[in-house]
């Protein structure tokens, strides 16, 4: 569709963020004309407040935790202190790099980047200030923001993600609200700077969306780093005055600390953006949408966290070049979200991909499973981790889940993603080798154990 019978672009693509800017880049590519508008930083949260500052913060971590474990194999190492503003420095290095590099590449595109807040006015137009943006067809991928609790104002010392960033001292005692993803990424990374964290979950388990071997193995290598895990405790309340933080659980239990992160989840950013009065159909603030991504408004769209389902930067890009690609009429294929790699990057490492064991007996019944110890692997034992390989596959058929945990396992997500999709058995992943000494062969050692040829394995 050419831009003049619709408007002066072909896509209008409202937020900068994962899903956005793929959408804007992708659509470039394809020749389209793409208007990108975005209210704070191109990038998102992903970039500027999520997974990049974050993993950095987590790479700190770790190399204060082999300082401080570098005796234990003949490297007298110790850690003197954190210097946050230093750790601050190398952390916002990096975004600030990534962040020109994103710019230069959206410039470089001739797509018109709109910095303002955006607003839908009626199906094809967003208006930024003074300018009216019509388009052919409009994405929305406003993002999400950080969830609190009914009456737990965010002041002070209680705080989420955002402002935990950019804590300029190591706090000495931590109440984690919440023990899903950002809850024990965060418990992970106090814990290796030197503070007392306890982690408050109100399900029976931490990482509740994982296999529960996953949280099992979590919840015992947290214990040994000495993070107080309280599972099964609901929160009452939280009390503020001078320099502490009084944490009330139902149980009637009281914790005291610095600081209260709170990690209950993360809404989508939909309220008052004119998305209802536009005919877009909102369930619980998410956006509604078929398959195609597409909101029953003719011509518009949502991608990334403003969708229900996994709330995962790489699900944002995979969505925002699948709408780019179903504009331009080439058809792509459907992004599933149960295909998607899972990684949470506390210590040991989370990575996951298709289905757990509960979620594929549900689906086929009849399945059979195979647990691969660390234990056996060497390059995991010359870490000093713990963990597992647990691979999922339906009786005498396909791979359907892998989820594996210790020190690295992300890393590993690559090929565990190749064959749930490629829907390998383990007898064709058994033909295949692996390299020695590595922790990817952990992954290969499963597949021969269940393909009935253990190696090093124990019973
Ligand atoms: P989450 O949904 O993963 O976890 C929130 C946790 O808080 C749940 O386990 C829930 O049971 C618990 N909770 C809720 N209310 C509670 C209460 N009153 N008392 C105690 N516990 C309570 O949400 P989270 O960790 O805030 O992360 C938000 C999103 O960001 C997630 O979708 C996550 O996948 C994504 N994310 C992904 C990362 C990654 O891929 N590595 C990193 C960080 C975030």
């Amino acid at each position: 569709m050419s831009a003049s019978d619709a408007g002066d672009h072909d896509v209008v693509i409202l937020g900068g963020g994962s899903g956005g800017y793929a959408c804007a880049l992708r659509a470039a590519q394809l020749g389209l004309r793409v208007a990108l508008v975005e209210k704070a930083r191109l990038g998102g949260t992903c970039l500027h407040s999520g997974c990049i500052p974050t993993k950095a913060l987590l790479h700190v971590a770790e190399t204060a935790d082999v300082a401080r474990e570098g005796a234990a194999i003949g490297v007298r190492s110790t850690v003197e202190s954190i210097d946050m503003p230093a750790v601050h420095a190398y952390k916002d290095a990096i975004v600030a790099r990534l962040h020109k590099g994103l710019q230069g590449l959206v410039s470089g595109a001739s797509i018109d980047y709109v910095e303002g807040a955006g607003v839908l006015d009626g199906p094809k137009t967003v208006v930024v200030g003074q300018r009216r943006l019509t388009g052919a067809h409009v994405v929305l991928a406003t993002g999400s923001h950080a969830k609190s609790l009914p009456g737990l104002q965010l002041v002070g010392r209680v705080m989420t993600s955002d402002e935990a960033l950019r804590l300029d001292v190591v706090p000495e005692r931590v109440v984690v609200l919440g023990g899903g993803v950002i809850g024990v990424e965060f418990a992970s990374v106090f814990r290796s700077f030197g503070s007392e964290v306890t982690i408050v979950e109100a399900l029976p388990r931490l990482v509740p969306a994982e296999d529960p071997a996953i949280s099992k193995q979590l919840e015992r290598s947290f214990r040994r780093r000495r993070i107080t895990v309280r599972t099964g405790a609901r929160f009452a309340g939280a009390t503020q005055s001078g320099d502490v933080v009084t944490v009330s659980l139902e149980s009637g239990d009281r914790i005291e600390a610095d600081l209260l992160l709170v990690a209950v989840g993360r809404g989508p950013v939909t309220a008052g953006m004119g998305y209802e009065e536009a005919g877009i159909t909102l369930d619980r603030g998410h956006v509604r949408t078929d398959e195609r991504l597409r909101t029953g408004v003719d011509g518009v769209y949502a991608v990334g966290d403003i969708v229900a389902g996994p709330q995962l930067a790489h699900r944002g890009f995979a969505q925002g070049i699948f709408v780019a690609e179903e504009i331009a009429g080439l058809s792509p294929a459907v992004v599933e979200d149960a295909s998607i790699p899972r990684v949470t990057y506390c210590d040991p490492e989370i990575a996951s991909v298709g289905l757990t064991e509960a979620q594929a007996r549900e689906r086929f019944g009849q399945v059979e499973t195979y647990e691969y110890n660390l234990g056996g692997n060497g390059r995991s034992q010359i870490l000093g981790t713990q963990g597992f390989v647990k691979l999922v596959r339906r009786t005498d058929g396909p791979i359907v889940g892998v989820s594996m945990i210790g020190a690295r396992m992300g890393e590993q997500v690559g090929e565990a993603q190749l064959i749930v999709g490629w829907e390998a058995h383990p007898e064709d992943v058994a033909g295949l080798v692996h390299a020695h000494p590595t922790q990817n062969e952990a992954l290969g050692e499963a597949h021969l154990a269940l393909a009935g040829k253990p190696l090093h394995a124990h019973a």
